[in-house]
C-alpha cells in the first residue's frame, strides 16, 4: 500500500488522472493478481525482482503511455480485449452503444446479420458475438494491423466466425446486406485532436480518431452509403462526438431513407448516439 500511495502521488503530479487508481492496476498486474487483492495483502513487502518490473511500468505511465496498452488489454462488455497502440482503446461509452441499441431495437431482438464499422481491437463486432445479438457478424476496417489485433481476439474470445475485411468503410462489403450496421467511427477534429490528452495524442492510432479538418468527413461518408447496405427496416447505429448528434441526425434526415432517427444520452446526459430505421421500399 505503501508503493500504491506514493505511485500514485507521483504519476497525479506527472498529470495522470486517477493517479493511484493506475498505480493499483500496474502493481496487481505485476503480483499477478486482482486490484482489491492489494487491500487484503496491504502490508505485503515487495520484493526487488517485482519492484525491477514495476518501476520501468510506472515510468512509462508517468510519460503517458495509456495504462490500457501497458496491461495489454482493456475490458469490454463481459470481454477483456487485448489492446495494443495499433488499435483505439475500446471505452465505455462504446459499451454503452450496445445498451442503446438493445433500447431502440428491443432487449430480445436478435439481428440475422451485424456490422461493424471501424473495428479495432475488434469491441463492438465480438460482443455483437459472444452476446447472441447477432447470428451473423462482418466487420471491416482500414487498417490491416487493427484488424490482426481484431482476429485475434475474436480468436480468444471464442468467435472466429466473424468476418474481418480490410477496406474503407463500407468498401468491402459491397453486394451484402445487413439489418444492422453499427459504428464508432473517428470522429475528432484537428483542433480536438491536437488538444486531446498525450495519452490519445501520442499513442492511440491517429487515423483511429481523427476524421478530416472538422471531425465529420467518415460520418458524412458513411450516412451516405449505408442504405445500400442496409435491409428494409434494418437498423442503423452511431456512436458521435458530444456537439454532432443533431448535425448527424440532420445527415440521416436529410437523406430521406431512413426513419426514427432518433439522438441518445450517454450516462453523463451528453447526447452521443443516433440510430435510424431504414424506410421499407414501400415507404419511400
Ligand atoms: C474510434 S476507433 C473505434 C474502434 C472500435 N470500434 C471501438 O469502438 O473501440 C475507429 C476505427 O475506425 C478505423 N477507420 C478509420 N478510418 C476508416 C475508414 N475509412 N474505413 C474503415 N475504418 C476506418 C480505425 O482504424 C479505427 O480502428
Amino acid at each position: 500500500m505503501e508503493v500504491a500511495r506514493w505511485s500514485g502521488d507521483f504519476l497525479r503530479g506527472k498529470g495522470v488522472e486517477d493517479g493511484r487508481l493506475n498505480a493499483e492496476y500496474l502493481l496487481a498486474h505485476v503480483l499477478g493478481i486482482g486490484r482489491l487483492q492489494l487491500y487484503l495483502d496491504f502490508d505485503r513487502p515487495l520484493a526487488e525482482t517485482e519492484l525491477a518490473v514495476y518501476r520501468p511500468l510506472l515510468r512509462r505511465r508517468a510519460a503517458r503511455e495509456p495504462l490500457q496498452y501497458l496491461l495489454g488489454s482493456a475490458p469490454f462488455r463481459d470481454l477483456e480485449l487485448a489492446v495494443d497502440p495499433r488499435v483505439a482503446i475500446p471505452r465505455p461509452e462504446t459499451e454503452y452503444l450496445l445498451e442503446v441499441l438493445a433500447r431502440v431495437a428491443g432487449h430480445d431482438r436478435v439481428f440475422e446479420s451485424a456490422l461493424d464499422v471501424g473495428t479495432g481491437s475488434g469491441a463492438i463486432a465480438i460482443a455483437l458475438a459472444a452476446e447472441g445479438l447477432a447470428r451473423s457478424v462482418t466487420a471491416t476496417d482500414i487498417s490491416a494491423d487493427a484488424l490482426e489485433v481484431a482476429r485475434s481476439n475474436a480468436r480468444a474470445c471464442g468467435r472466429p466466425a466473424i468476418d474481418f475485411r480490410r477496406g474503407s468503410l463500407l468498401d468491402p462489403v459491397g453486394g451484402l446486406t445487413f439489418d444492422l450496421v453499427l459504428s464508432n467511427p473517428p470522429y475528432l477534429s484537428e483542433a480536438e485532436w491536437r488538444g486531446a490528452e498525450p495519452e490519445v495524442r501520442e499513442w492511440e492510432p491517429r487515423a483511429a480518431m481523427v476524421a478530416g479538418q472538422g471531425g465529420l468527413a467518415l460520418i458524412a461518408a458513411l450516412v451516405a452509403g449505408v442504405e445500400a447496405v442496409l435491409r428494409p427496416d434494418g437498423w442503423f447505429g452511431l456512436e458521435v462526438g458530444s456537439a454532432q448528434g443533431e448535425t448527424v441526425a440532420g445527415f440521416i434526415s436529410d437523406t430521406g431513407r431512413f426513419r426514427s432517427v432518433r439522438l441518445h444520452d450517454d450516462l453523463t446526459g451528453r447526447q452521443r448516439y443516433v440510430f435510424a430505421r431504414r424506410l421499407t421500399h414501400d415507404q419511400h
